[in-house]
């Protein structure tokens, strides 16, 4: 017989002692839904399924826990290389070899980088990035656009104005226990916006250690956009990072950055670069990253062999089996299905986003309300969604498929209530906590 499920109580202690429930605020239950019916936990998850407190089976067309396995839950090869490393050792007072053999694989990857540094998450890896170019120019100000952790060298943007980050992030984020001594220190532009590279970025580089951004967010950027960044950026010994965290391994086996040709001095990557295994990667040219000997930048478990040697498994299984194509011809049809919902029940709808990782909003009278209606039908069909969805290679015909019906069932009841403005009354819980800014905007 099956134990019993202990969900109730656990979300209850949950509650009680930790705050948030989740260590990701995008995996807080009030960010899908906020009547408890939201499953939580997982016992088990594989491929693109997902197995709650209770048994019961999920399709995860939602965040895939924010994109971290490309290749899809408990990846067979993945989970060889990490049950291997397990047994001889996860980490001793000697260094794993493969360290060397992935600096090996990202200096190809990415040929005009020397030098490489390894982290585990992607925010530390950020704040190691933003360190070197201190470091290296010896000045201090930061010019930033999108999201790059949590670190108070990010935070402390909203130290002048509690808006700063509301087009990059969240609005009016808190930069509380951020020290005031570093206001003013970071300088946020918007993407593709030549109103600001002509006011800001252009008046503030020469002051500026770094020019920090996604290569691509909604979009990849103007072509003359980018290039301008890049002169501006060399032209005042500005380092260029570019944060590959989330695009990275989307569009190709590699950054998103290749699209573009346009060339950083640094590149980071994280999430995906190990199927789930924390990993995080600083690739970049020498004479900046040697810089991380002359300050201090160490930790003991950078030390350990799980995330190299994943890493390599997943960059290797990645280029042979073309997984960005795979994650790219799925976003297409995802988006297909999204417009075609909407057409087939008169709903107006927007899409934004790149393929494997794409966005929808319906111009409903209350746009939080039908997401949070939407959720809560979904899963009532055993669907994990959301307003986006991160492609996975393990997102099979027969899934989209189900999707497909699905997403047509709910837009259909959608639409039926919103001319009856009933949406909010058919909610069996309060409008959810809504997400990211820059992934919706
Ligand atoms: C572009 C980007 N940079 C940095 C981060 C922070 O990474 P982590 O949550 O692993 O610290 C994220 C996470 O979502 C991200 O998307």
């Amino acid at each position: 017989m099956k134990k019993k499920s202990n969900f109730k109580s656990i979300l209850k202690s949950a509650k009680k002692n930790i705050p948030g429930i989740s260590g990701l605020l995008g995996k807080r239950p009030d960010m899908f839904l906020k009547d408890d019916s939201w499953p939580t936990f997982y016992k088990k998850a594989k491929g693109i399924n997902i197995w709650d407190l209770n048994n019961k089976k999920y399709f995860d067309f939602s965040m895939m826990s924010a994109g971290t396995c490309a290749l899809g839950y408990a990846d067979p090869d993945i989970n060889k290389t990490a049950m291997r490393v397990i047994q001889d050792g996860s980490i001793s007072t000697l260094n794993p070899p493969e360290d060397v053999e992935l600096s090996e694989l990202l200096i190809k990857d990415n040929p005009w980088a020397d030098s490489v540094k390894f982290a585990r998450t992607g925010g530390e890896s950020m704040s190691i990035a933003v360190r070197l170019a201190r470091a290296y120019t010896k000045k201090e100000k930061i010019l930033f656009c999108g999201y790059h952790g949590w670190h108070d060298w990010y935070l402390s943007t909203n130290l002048n104005s509690k808006k700063n980050l509301d087009t990059h992030l969240l609005p009016g984020l808190n930069p509380l226990g951020v020290p005031k001594g570093l206001t003013g220190t970071l300088i946020p532009f918007r993407f593709n916006n030549w109103e600001d590279l002509e006011k800001k970025v252009k008046k503030f580089a020469p002051k500026c250690a770094a020019i920090v951004m996604e290569p691509c967010r909604e979009s990849l950027p103007d072509k003359e956009f980018i290039n301008e960044i890049k002169r501006i950026s060399k032209k005042n010994n500005c380092v260029l990072i570019f944060d590959e965290i989330t695009s990275g391994f989307r569009l190709n086996s590699s950054g998103a950055y290749k699209q573009i040709k346009v060339i950083p001095d640094i590149v980071v990557y994280g999430k995906t670069i190990a199927n789930g295994i924390p990993m995080g990667a600083i690739v970049g040219k020498k004479k900046i990253m040697e810089n991380s000997l002359k300050t201090f930048i160490s930790s003991v478990f950078w030390s350990e062999k799980l995330g190299p040697a994943c890493a390599l498994t997943f960059i290797k299984k990645h280029k042979k089996n073309n997984v960005s194509k795979k994650l790219i011809l799925t976003g297409k049809k995802i988006k297909k299905i999204w417009i075609n919902a909407a057409k087939q029940n008169n709903l107006q709808i927007k899409i934004t986003g790149i393929d494997p990782l794409a966005s929808f909003k319906l111009n409903t009278k209350n746009w939080p309300a039908t997401l949070t209606f939407f959720i809560q039908e979904m899963l009532k069909n055993k669907i994990l969604a959301q307003d986006k969805c991160y492609t996975n290679y393990m997102h099979k015909e027969a899934d989209i498929i189900r999707y497909k019906d699905s997403c047509e069932e709910v837009f259909n009841r959608i639409s039926i209530l919103e001319k009856k403005d009933k949406i909010v009354e058919n909610l069996n819980g309060p409008i959810k906590e809504m997400g990211f800014n820059r992934l919706t905007n």
